[in-house]
């Protein structure tokens, strides 16, 4: 059974002062519960006091949401994956639309992150999906195998273990309206067969696939209950700890469903 996954996408949002505060009761609404792997991303500004805060917890991790794919060097304004690795940061968010398409991250450039990351024992959450004009040409499919393809190439048997796919619908991002829980569930069944062409039906099996787009409590249970949807990528709903919470536990229930 592939344990669950949830994570939190603050985007710019959220100050040092708001993320102490967060944490504060986020923590208390998930003491009970395992089983479920638990990220937060939060801006770059707020992962030192959180990672302080998490003090090595194994139960909430960090992640960032962007780093640059070189060690070190003359690149103003960018981080390296050696700078988050310091501050116990465990996942990077890659190939987000909104870097695909504010800042023109390329496939070929979130290639070049999920590999840098991976040396660097960074777990990539590599984030694939198609536009609304792409699904309206009937070319979810085609897209979602050409940014699967060219984000994973040269990422060897051992080291894709390492990665967690998000489908995220880019028409589905922060506009409320949410994939319905048959279109995520055959998005993310063909997301594994192109995973199993190519690695191994075994191992396309193992992958986590998460749903992100306009995800909430309200539709939690829905989405995640389905058979290839193993966690959510929260934006929007993520930005209150009650609501992240009841994903969280959301994702717990489905598990035990499934
Ligand atoms: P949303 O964002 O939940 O606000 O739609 C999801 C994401 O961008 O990861």
């Amino acid at each position: 059974m592939r344990k669950p996954v949830v994570a939190a996408n603050w985007k710019m949002n959220v100050t040092v002062a708001e993320a102490v505060a967060y944490y504060e009761s986020f923590r208390i609404e998930v003491e009970n519960i395992s089983g479920v792997d638990i990220i937060l991303a939060p801006a770059f500004t707020a992962i030192p006091k959180l990672s302080e805060l998490l003090g090595g917890s194994q139960k909430v991790r960090l992640a960032a949401q962007n780093f640059y794919f070189e060690r070190s060097g003359a690149f103003t304004g960018e981080i390296s994956a050696m700078m988050l690795r310091e501050l116990y940061v465990r996942y990077v968010i890659i190939g987000h639309s909104e870097r695909r398409q504010i800042f023109g991250e390329t496939d070929e450039l979130i290639n070049k992150k999920v590999k840098a990351a991976l040396a660097s024992e960074l777990k990539p959450i590599f984030c694939i999906g198609e536009t609304l004009a792409e699904r309206e040409a009937g070319k979810e499919e085609e897209v979602l195998e050409r940014q699967i393809r060219e984000g994973l190439k040269g990422v060897s048997d051992r080291d894709i273990c390492d990665v967690t796919i998000a489908y995220e619908p880019v028409w589905a991002i922060g506009t409320g309206v949410n994939a319905t829980p048959d279109q995520a569930q055959s998005a993310h069944r063909h997301v594994r067969g192109v995973l199993a062409s190519l690695y191994s039906s075994g191992m396309a099996e193992k992958l986590r696939i998460q749903y992100g787009g306009s995800v909430k409590p309200s539709n939690a249970r829905e989405l995640m209950s389905q058979p290839d949807i193993d966690g959510a990528l929260v934006g929007g709903a993520s930005l209150d700890p009650r609501n992240f919470a009841e994903i969280v536990k959301a994702a717990l229930k489905c598990r035990d469903c499934k």
